[in-house]
């Protein structure tokens, strides 16, 4: 797997093997010495079950050179709130008399997560801890959403700031009669300032050289359409899409059922190839008829894998 980014976004459709496939990928890098991290951001965590190993919201150790994060929502949204929280607070109470239970309210907004979530993968690509970055992400529709979101909600705001603004003219003049201070930076400014951490990692993630994307799908219709659309999708965005993993590929046919499955398997194989085979490296994964749970067992399979 030659692959130059040192973030690696793995995504496709649920169920079709991202978090095997980046656990795999986790092992390969570390087993070449790079010290690297598999962070999951799926709301179904599932690292922990996969290696067996109790995974949290730190960095856990799960092999040489190897670590691992589940980062769940409530905890994104913690960390969102000690980051962002008096900020929220100075925007809103300046707005409205409210208290601070607003900046819980505020967190439920839609986008939030997702945009935190960037955020805090920059953060730990910024401070080059790690050589190499996994990032087992959602099925499409939340990773499609996690691109397209900073910007919705922060034009919401925006827009809501300039309304109240317009309705509080006639109190800002009333504030300043009976001599309440001003506040040295307005809504506005701070609205900005998040606009711009936004543009900040939508820019981080378009950066072809730092980020790549790993499309990863099974050979049946539905994960190969499904994985088309997000890569031109990707393409629009301009996502760099330099692999596509494609998973569960039946090797020997041996009874009616399975040869005609890979009748079918070999014709989505032979699209993607024709599709994609001249842009991206394409990576076959045999369908094996074991469980792959546990850091033994994906070990063993990750060795024979990109050799
Ligand atoms: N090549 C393979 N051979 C056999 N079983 C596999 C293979 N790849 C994955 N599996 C099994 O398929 C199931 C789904 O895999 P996995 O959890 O990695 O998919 P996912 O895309 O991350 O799913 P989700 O969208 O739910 O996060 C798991 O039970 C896994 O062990
Ligand atoms: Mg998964």
């Amino acid at each position: 797997m030659d692959i130059a980014q040192r973030t690696i976004m793995f995504g496709g459709k649920g169920g079709v093997g991202k978090t095997t496939v980046s656990a795999f990928a986790g092992l390969y890098f570390a087993s070449r010495g790079e010290k690297t991290l598999i962070i999951t951001t799926d709301p179904v965590l599932s690292l922990s079950d996969l290696f067996e190993t109790k995974i949290g919201d730190t960095e856990t150790p799960i092999a040489e050179n190897l670590y691992a994060i589940e980062l769940s929502t409530d905890e994104v949204l913690k960390r969102w709130k000690n980051k962002f929280g008096d900020e929220v607070y100075e925007v809103i109470s300046s707005i409205v008399n409210v208290d601070n239970d607003i900046v819980n309210y505020v967190a439920t907004a839609p986008g939030i997560d997702e945009e935190f979530m960037l955020d805090y993968i920059m953060e730990l690509v910024e401070n080059e801890k790690y050589d190499r970055i996994i990032w087992d992400t959602a099925p499409t529709g939340h990773t499609m959403k996690l691109l397209t979101m900073p910007f919705q909600y922060i034009d919401h705001l925006d827009q809501a700031a300039k309304v109240y603004m317009g309705m509080k003219d006639s109190f800002s003049k009333l504030q300043m009669a009976v001599g309440l201070k001003k506040k040295k930076r307005t809504i506005f400014d701070i609205i900005d300032s998040w606009r711009k951490l936004a543009e900040k990692t939508v820019d981080f993630l378009k950066n072809k050289d730092q980020v790549g994307f790993v499309g990863v799908t099974i050979p049946e219709a539905l994960g190969v359409f499904q994985i088309e659309r997000l890569i031109s999708d990707f393409d629009n965005i301009g996502l760099n899409t330099s692999h596509i993993v494609i998973n569960g590929v039946i090797q020997k046919a041996d009874c009616d059922f399975h040869t005609r499955k890979k009748k079918v398997q070999e014709k989505y194989i032979g699209r993607i190839r024709e599709k994609f085979g001249n842009r991206m490296e394409i990576i076959e994964i045999p369908l094996y008829p074991h469980e792959i749970t546990g850091l033994e067992a994906l070990k063993e399979v990750e060795s024979k894998l990109f050799d």
